[in-house]
């Protein structure tokens, strides 16, 4: 997972998107993650002297703190600069700065070419914090929440995302397959996963003997699933046709009664922050089915694994 210090070049040791990871590599952060939330004070000094720069076009609560306080916690530091990137000056520029003063960059972009760009001039790591097309250091929080539940071998588990399949669900798409979990999608018509992604799911779940499957019937959806996803029906910034889309979404609103298609042992996960009373509700979320909160602490957990295995 080095960087390759020719410029430009191929980014290697960079999380880009969700199969930056092998799948070995992605084994070992969540073995490492689990490490690390049991005993965060070994790991006090790790990244001593070492900084990050964090590049947010977006607004974030869960993944700015986690990862300033992940480089606090283990002895680093970070730098927040907020607002539009490539807009000042060219974002191959900001790159070829910010490798000289910090030692990752970790991005939160509109455009996920913002972040391969970012990526392909830095020579120190970029970590893609959310773009239009992928949240990895979500899917890694997603899948250590589940596996802290039904114990480190997935394969045959079922995690159901229901609601939009942007980029949250591709990650989870990307990554739970890999770990051998059948991954189900439920959306509305016209809501699903980008065709790419779905391909691109099918061929990696194979490496884990995973499975992908893609429905517009919520109840099928969840009906057996160890863990069932939502995630809110309009993203950030993207507060288009409110009504047409309320009225798509509604019939796929986790509530008590959808929750009860799903295996009784089945936990309830939000990426947050969450809309109560649209995609999900007050019941579903407070719930002892319920591990949000616990799914947001795992963000810190397996960023530091993260930070740790790229630094
Ligand atoms: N889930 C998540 O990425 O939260 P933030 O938008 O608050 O960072």
């Amino acid at each position: 997972m080095n960087k390759n210090t020719a410029l430009p070049r191929v980014a290697v040791g960079d999380l880009r998107t969700d199969l930056d990871l092998t799948r070995d590599e992605l084994f070992a952060l969540l073995d490492l993650a689990a490490a690390i939330k049991a005993n965060p004070r070994d790991f006090g000094r790790a990244l001593d002297g070492k900084s990050a720069a964090m590049l947010f076009e977006k607004p974030s609560l869960r993944t700015r703190v986690t990862f300033e306080m992940a480089m606090a916690q283990m002895g680093g530091h970070s730098t927040f600069v907020a607002g539009p990137i490539g807009e000042r000056e060219p974002v191959r520029d900001m790159a070829r700065n910010l490798d000289r003063w910090v030692d990752v960059i970790v991005a939160r972009t509109y455009s996920q070419r913002t972040v391969e760009e970012l990526a392909n001039y830095s020579r120190v790591p970029v970590i893609n914090a959310l773009s239009k097309d992928y949240h990895p250091c979500q899917a890694l929080a997603d899948v250590l929440t589940i596996r802290q539940e039904f114990g480190n071998d997935l394969r045959g588990k079922k995690v159901t995302f229901v609601g939009d399949g942007f980029n949250v669900a591709h990650s989870l798409m990307l990554t739970a397959t890999r770990l051998g979990m059948e991954v189900c999608v439920a959306t509305p018509p016209g809501y699903e996963p980008k065709r790419e992604m779905i391909v691109l799911a099918h061929t990696v779940a194979q490496e884990g003997s995973g499975s992908l499957k893609i429905t517009n019937d919520p109840v099928e959806g969840v009906t057996g699933a160890h863990a069932v996803y939502t995630d809110v029906w309009f993203s950030m910034g993207e507060q288009t046709d409110v009504p047409q889309r309320l009225a798509d979404f509604s019939p796929f609103q986790v509530n008590e009664a959808l929750m009860a298609k799903a295996r009784p042992e089945a936990i309830f996960l939000h990426c947050l922050p969450a809309k109560r009373g649209e995609e999900t509700t007050d019941a579903v979320m407070e719930s002892p089915q319920s591990r949000i909160f616990e799914e947001a602490e795992n963000r810190l957990h397996a960023q530091k694994a993260l930070l740790l295995m790229l630094l």
